[in-house]
C-alpha cells in the first residue's frame, strides 16, 4: 500500500534502567528505519526514555492513560502529563486493560478522546477471544469495539492508529495467520471508511505474536500498515529485524 508502515513496541510492565538503556541502544544503532517506529515504556521510565530518544527518530509513548485531566483519581495517569513527557502515542484499549481492569468500550473511547484532545495519538486496540472467534463473533465483536470510538471521536477518527490484536494470539506465539488478520483489517478499514474519507490514509497495525519470521507475510497484506509488538520489542534485535519487515 501506500501508506508508510508504522512499528510500535509495547514494552508492557517490563524493563528496569539498565535493561532499557541496553535495549534502545540497540534499538539506535540499527537506524536509520525505513519505518516509522515507537516504542510505548511503562509511565516511570518515561522521562529517561524521552531524554534518550529526544531527535532520534525514534518516538515513544505509553500504554494507557486516565479519560480524566486532573483530580482525585489516585494511582491514575493524564494525557496532559504523557504530553509533558512528549508522548507521541498512547495504547488505549489493549486487551489486558479490558480484560483486567475492566475497561469498557466507551471507556476506551474516551480515553482516545482526551488523547488526541492533547495532541497525543491514540492507538486504539480491538480484538475478539478465542471463544469469540470460535462463535464466529469475529466481525461483531471488533465492529462494536471501533464503533464506540467512531462515535466519539466524530470526523476527529481520521487521527487514530487501530490495532487489531486477537486476544487469542498475544503472548501465545500463535500467529492469526495473514489471511485471517488481513480480512479483519478490510472490515476495519471499510468501517471506517463509512466514517471518514481519510480511511485509506489510516494506519492499521496487527498485534499477536509478530515475530521477526513472520512480520514480512503479515506486513505484505494490503490491508495491514505495521504492528504492535510484545514480547519481541524487548529484544533490540528481533524489534528491529521486525522494523526491517516494515521496510
Ligand atoms: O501489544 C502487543 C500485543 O499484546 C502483542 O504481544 O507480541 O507478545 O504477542 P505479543
Amino acid at each position: 500500500s501506500q501508506r508508510h508502515k508504522l512499528v510500535v513496541g509495547n514494552w508492557k510492565m517490563h524493563g528496569s534502567h539498565a535493561a532499557n538503556a541496553e535495549l534502545l541502544q540497540g534499538i539506535l544503532a540499527s537506524r536509520p528505519f525505513a519505518a516509522e517506529a515507537a516504542v510505548c515504556v511503562p509511565f516511570p521510565y518515561l522521562s529517561e526514555v524521552a531524554v534518550t530518544l529526544a531527535n532520534s527518530g525514534l518516538a515513544w509513548g505509553a500504554q494507557d492513560c486516565s479519560v480524566h485531566e486532573q483530580g482525585a483519581y489516585t494511582g491514575e495517569v493524564s494525557s496532559v502529563m504523557l504530553a509533558e513527557f512528549g508522548c507521541r502515542y498512547v495504547i488505549v484499549g489493549h486487551s489486558e486493560r479490558r480484560a483486567y481492569h475492566g475497561e469498557s468500550d466507551q471507556l476506551v473511547a474516551d480515553k482516545a478522546k482526551v488523547a488526541l484532545a492533547r495532541g497525543i495519538t491514540p492507538i486504539v486496540c480491538v480484538g475478539e477471544t478465542l471463544a469469540q472467534r470460535e462463535a464466529g463473533e469475529t466481525a461483531a465483536v471488533v465492529k462494536r469495539q471501533l464503533s464506540a470510538v467512531v462515535h466519539a471521536l466524530g470526523q476527529c477518527i481520521g487521527e487514530v492508529v487501530v490495532a487489531y490484536e486477537p486476544v487469542w494470539a498475544i503472548g501465545t506465539g500463535r500467529t492469526a495467520s495473514p489471511e485471517q488478520a488481513q480480512e479483519v483489517h478490510a472490515l476495519l478499514r471499510a468501517q471506517l471508511a463509512a466514517a471518514t474519507p481519510r480511511a485509506s490514509e489510516m494506519k492499521l497495525l496487527y498485534g499477536g505474536s509478530v515475530k521477526p519470521d513472520n512480520a514480512v507475510t503479515l506486513f505484505g497484506q494490503a490491508d495491514i500498515d505495521g504492528g504492535l509488538i510484545g514480547g519481541a520489542a524487548l529484544k533490540a534485535s528481533d524489534f528491529v529485524a521486525i522494523l526491517r519487515a516494515a521496510s
